[in-house]
């Protein structure tokens, strides 16, 4: 395998692996919300992560390679934050490392069916992104801050 298939293909298959993270986070986090919109916002980035996972894992095959049936280590650290506001903006934050990740990766696609679906990926997920931190910006709570103790956030660089 050359160096650039193989980078290519890491790459793809760690943004599966986050994509699947995600898209687990998000389901879970929704059964626990009452709000009826929050909870349609977050039933709509579930939906996406799910068809990105599904798309990356058509473009690994493209490429003549297996795709990772892994989930990556986000869903862990995420789903350790009890707080809802708390994991919901820890997830936004997962979702702009993906953003950065995709950044860099689409240049270094040849096939261009491949390159449009990984934009419609990025432009998603700026999309989403947009969503949850306009309800921050508007200062309506997410969800009602129980009384947790302050915790230290994990970092998403690692999903
Ligand atoms: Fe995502």
């Amino acid at each position: 395998m050359d160096t650039e298939r193989g980078e290519v293909l890491n790459a793809l298959n760690e943004l599966l692996e986050a994509e699947r993270a995600g898209a687990r986070v998000a389901m879970e986090t929704g059964r626990s919300i009452d709000a009826r919109d929050l909870a349609a916002l977050v039933d709509d980035i579930h939906k996406d992560e799910v068809r990105w996972c599904s798309m990356l894992m058509r473009t690994i095959k493209s490429l003549g390679a297996t795709p990772s049936s892994e989930t990556g280590a986000f869903y862990g650290k995420a789903m350790a934050i009890a707080d809802l506001d708390d994991r919901l903006r820890f997830l936004n934050r997962g979702q702009a490392w993906v953003v950065r990740k995709l950044q860099v990766l689409i240049p270094r696609i040849a096939d261009p069916s491949a390159r449009e679906e990984l934009n419609g990926m990025l432009q998603a997920h700026h999309h989403n992104i947009g969503r949850v931190e306009a309800r921050y910006a508007t200062g309506v709570p997410i969800q009602e801050v129980t009384a947790a103790q302050p915790q230290e956030l994990p970092t998403p660089s690692d999903p």
